[in-house]
């Protein structure tokens, strides 16, 4: 039994499911056995509280906050706390760019809450991948198919023809106009979500969602734990930001003395939705913290990756109107209802206690609770009088779904009537919706029809990098260098020239546009390409700037009072015309104020041209300047700056400014005349 007392004590944390069976002990005399009932009960006790202990720190977290997004890694400080980073930094949730993977979202570390459940990340660069449609099997996906390409577009025989074929398309489809073009067969919207659950696991570590890029760095939990640790300990970080802070707990003690452990895991997948979501249904979150540390407008904002959006809640209008509450499922609802829990697409349940079974708001039946929900309502009344439900007790953003994957811990409940006892077990998972991604035709439009190898890491998929005598090809425009093909990592199958911003002009492939990466054809012949993975944001000449990723995350602070409190207090200073009517006494300088305005200097924002080196892969870099950094380099002097971290670096630049040609330009790239990845040293305004 000590041995039992030693597992408990020692073991939380310890490897999970820990084996307790011990050999048959003969007890010689009764005080031994006294000795032994007494260890028992003190385990069972302590076992006990340490459950107390950790629904006490749920319950506290429940009802400081929702579910939603907390915290980012820290990149800047400054003289206001605002200036460092929230759940938005130089980006939402640390998004970001890897469109040389076909189908890899990048997206940072951050930390979350889930059904008062607080756990950090990894470095997350999410697959466009959904849950399985055919098995039930535990973490069983699928890729989402990409989008085809428009007959109109392949049917043209010229390149040239078929780039401006393509732009049409974009333009309707940024431009919302299905009149001529049908955009919504070619550009689909997927909903990508952060679930979470308690597990049940044999210790070994479980990796619940792929990544080209990022893996948990650990052998096993407990691995994974001891070094969370020993960073959160040293304040050190593992440098490819492979470590999470995923939680333990005691979910029961068998026999009243064995106690089993449960791990919380999270993963993220995407749903291809079934309708098209229109733009007119976003709406830009203000930030404002995030707007003032920039000196950022709403408009500007909205055209950043710092934006975060809302949906409108109405099921009526796409437009976002006055009327803004709801009291039952909303747009975003019906969204979320198409997505399955941890029983996949093909689950069916239904979450009935003592004959009381949660029901649809919406149609006569139960609600299929293997798909993600927040309201039903309660056949019977509640003690409140109302029968309609939200999940939680406050949770305005949980979604939740029910599963019976064994690996998935549970609790049961027992309820008895007229001495006829009946308990019910159950087990749930937990959601929140992240970002709306839109894919669009280039995903898969290969009008040079380059060979695409597969898979990077397969032997085929290898050969893109073999070059002649042995050298390795980076994709630069020689025919030595050059990719021979694509595969999944080297996914440039957009000819540059769709971005290129001299437009119709064909380019000489010898022209080596730094922003082109170099690819054979079928036939040996060096073509100029742009990746075509997943990105925030397309620059396409004659189309503008067009968005793909639109984050919707809720945060963590939706919940709080004082939160509440704040935003209210946030739209009064904010729009002070319609809540004129709110104040106590009417605002100074309402309109008959005659005292001067000095409006602030926003800060300089600057961006690197591509550096097209590979690996890192096509990319960009961004830089913030303060104002008074700013006039320095105005004045001639130079200035040292840390560019945006893209593609898993940043770079440490000395800037100058050229008068005569009223441009900034780098004059040191970390420490050296020229970056490593080869980006121009001409910078350009954003
Ligand atoms: C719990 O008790 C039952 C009945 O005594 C026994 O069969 C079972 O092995 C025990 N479970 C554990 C984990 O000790
Ligand atoms: C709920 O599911 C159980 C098990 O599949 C089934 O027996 C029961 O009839 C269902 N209840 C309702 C109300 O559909
Ligand atoms: C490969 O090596 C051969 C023999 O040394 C040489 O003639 C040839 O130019 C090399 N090719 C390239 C592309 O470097
Ligand atoms: C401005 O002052 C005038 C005259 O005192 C007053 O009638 C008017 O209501 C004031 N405007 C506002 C917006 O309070």
């Amino acid at each position: 039994m000590q041995t039992i007392l030693l597992v408990l004590l020692v073991g939380v944390g310890l490897a999970l499911g820990a084996k307790t069976t011990q050999a048959p002990r003969v007890i010689t005399d009764q005080s031994q056995q006294n000795e032994i009932d007494d260890l028992k009960r003190i385990v069972s006790t302590l076992g006990r509280q340490l459950m107390m202990q950790q629904l006490f720190v749920e319950e506290r977290v429940r009802s400081d906050g929702a579910s939603g997004l907390k915290q980012i890694r820290l990149q800047e400080i400054g003289t206001r706390p605002y200036h460092a980073e929230t759940y938005v930094g130089n980006s939402m949730a640390s998004l970001h760019d890897h469109a040389n993977y076909d189908r890899t979202v990048g997206l940072g570390e951050f930390i979350a809450v889930l059904n008062g459940v607080e756990f950090r990340t990894r470095h997350n660069d999410y697959k466009l991948r959904m849950p399985s449609r055919t098995s039930s099997a535990y973490h069983a996906t699928e890729d989402i198919p990409f989008p085809g390409v428009p007959p109109e577009v392949t049917k043209l025989s010229s390149i040239q023809e078929q780039i401006n074929e393509m732009k049409e398309w974009f333009k309707a489809w940024w431009s919302q106009d299905k009149s001529k073009r049908d955009y919504t067969k070619y550009f689909k919207p997927v909903l990508c979500f952060l679930e979470g659950a308690w597990t049940y696991s044999d210790g070994s570590l479980e990796e619940s969602f792929e990544s080209d890029r990022h893996f948990i760095d650990a052998a096993s939990w407990f691995d994974l734990h001891e070094k969370t640790r020993f960073t959160s300990y040293a304040g050190r970080k593992s440098n490819l930001e492979n470590f999470a802070y995923l939680p333990t707990t005691i979910m029961e003690m068998i026999n009243g003395s064995v106690p089993r452990l449960a791990q919380w895991n999270y993963r993220i997948l995407c749903h291809p939705l079934s309708k098209d979501i229109p733009f007119s249904r976003f709406r830009l979150v203000d930030d404002l913290h995030n707007r003032v540390a920039r000196g950022a407008t709403m408009e500007k904002q909205r055209g950043t990756r710092r934006a975060r959006f809302q949906l409108n809640p109405s099921l009526v209008l796409d437009a976002w109107g006055s009327s803004e509450f709801s009291q039952s499922p909303d747009f975003l609802d019906s969204l979320m209802e198409e997505i399955p829990g941890w029983d996949n697409y093909k689950g069916v349940l239904n979450d009935t206690l003592d004959d009381d079974t949660a029901w649809s708001l919406n149609e006569d039946k139960p609600v299929n609770t293997a798909y993600y929900h927040r309201w039903f309502n309660s056949l019977k009344e509640g003690a409140m009088g109302i029968n309609r439900r939200h999940r939680g007790f406050s949770d305005n953003n949980v979604f939740m779904a029910q599963t019976t994957q064994p690996n998935v811990a549970g609790l049961s409940y027992t309820h008895c009537h007229r001495k006829v006892c009946k308990t019910f077990h159950q087990k749930w998972t937990y959601a929140i919706p992240l970002e709306i991604v839109y894919l669009t035709p280039l995903q898969s439009w290969n009008p040079y029809n380059l060979q695409h190898k597969g898979d990077y890491k397969s032997t085929l998929g290898k050969t893109v990098y073999d070059g002649p005598n042995g050298t390795r090809r980076n994709g630069l425009m020689t025919k030595a260098e050059a990719f021979n093909g694509i595969n999944t990592k080297a996914y440039y199958i957009t000819p540059h020239a769709f971005f290129d911003k001299t437009g119709t002009s064909p380019r000489d492939p010898a022209d080596t546009t730094r922003a082109a990466v170099g690819v054979l054809d079928r036939k040996g012949v060096l073509r100029a390409m742009t990746a075509s993975g997943p990105r925030v944001f397309l620059n396409i000449p004659d189309v503008g700037e067009v968005r793909l990723r639109w984050p919707i995350a809720p945060v963590h602070n939706d919940g709080n009072v004082i939160f509440k409190e704040l935003e209210a207090l946030k739209d009064m200073v904010m729009e002070q015309g319609k809540y004129m009517g709110l104040y106590r006494t009417s605002p100074v300088g309402d309109g008959n104020s005659t005292g001067s305005v000095t409006p602030m200097t926003g800060n300089l924002e600057l961006v690197t041209g591509p550096g097209t080196k590979d690996p890192p892969g096509d990319h960009v870099h961004t830089l913030r300047i303060n104002p008074t950094d700013a006039a320095a380099l105005q004045s001639g002097k130079k200035v040292t700056v840390r560019t945006s971290t893209d593609q898993g670096h940043s770079h440490v630049l000395r800037l100058k400014y050229d008068a005569a040609k009223k441009t900034y330009m780098i004059n040191r790239c970390d420490g050296k005349p020229a970056c490593w990845d080869g980006h121009p040293l001409q910078l350009n305004m954003t």
